[in-house]
């Protein structure tokens, strides 16, 4: 499988020049260019080759859920979405994301369920865990703590298929540029996940 999403990923690739050898020195906004299209062909891969739904933590505007949802309506799945939609940053207004939300997934409304709460809430944990998942998509408050948990609670059906996407890498608080690698290796030690990402993209998914 490692062969197979690394030869997706390398099909939408970054221009070199975007990122630097150094890691510290690559420009925060790395591995933009050509992501939609990288999530969009692994999580038809992993929807096409393993049971269960799409999630999404941290939904934003909807645009990605927009094509996570034209991939469910394929297979026959649906999509979980949580999100409290908060302000994470000043720049962005909550109730547009949330209208351009509703709008981008009005024609999907058959499969898609939005959950209106942060990852760590009591009823958000239980539902991570009733969902049984073929594509996890996580960009939500980007903590080492509450991705840890997110990938947890949706590991607790089926680690051994499915596919994580963790989103943004480089974000956490304070720490910047490593903590969400050294969440990939706590993770790859407990689950015997496989791994896959390189300095061109901003995500990096688990396999089973
Ligand atoms: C940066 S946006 C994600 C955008 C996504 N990468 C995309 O391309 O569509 C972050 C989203 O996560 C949501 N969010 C913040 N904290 C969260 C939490 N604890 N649980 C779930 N979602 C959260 C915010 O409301 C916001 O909509």
């Amino acid at each position: 499988m490692i062969d197979k999403v690394k030869m997706l990923c390398e099909q939408y690739q970054e221009p070199r020049d975007t990122f630097k050898d150094n890691f510290s020195e690559t420009p925060i906004s790395f591995g933009r260019k050509k992501q939609r299209e990288r999530i969009y062909s692994i999580c038809d891969y992993a929807t096409k080759n393993n049971p269960g739904d799409i999630i999404q933590i941290g939904c934003k505007d909807g645009e990605l859920t927009k094509l996570f949802c034209e991939i469910a309506q394929k297979y026959d799945r649906t999509v979980t979405c949580i999100d409290p939609f908060i302000t994470v940053n000043r720049t962005e207004k909550t109730s547009e994301n949330y209208f351009k939300f509703l709008m981008n997934t009005a024609p999907y409304s058959d499969i898609v369920h939005l959950h209106m709460e942060e990852t760590s809430s009591e009823l958000s944990d239980a539902l991570m865990q009733l969902v049984e998942y073929s594509f996890v998509y996580i960009s939500g408050l980007n903590k080492y703590d509450v991705h840890a948990n997110e990938i947890d609670l949706c590991s607790v059906k089926n680690h051994n298929s499915g596919i994580i996407c963790l989103d943004n890498i480089r974000k956490d608080g304070k720490k910047k540029d490593k903590s969400m690698l050294d969440l990939y290796q706590d993770k790859l030690n407990q689950y015997s996940f496989g791994y896959y990402w390189n300095q061109g993209q901003r995500e990096g998914y688990l396999l089973p």
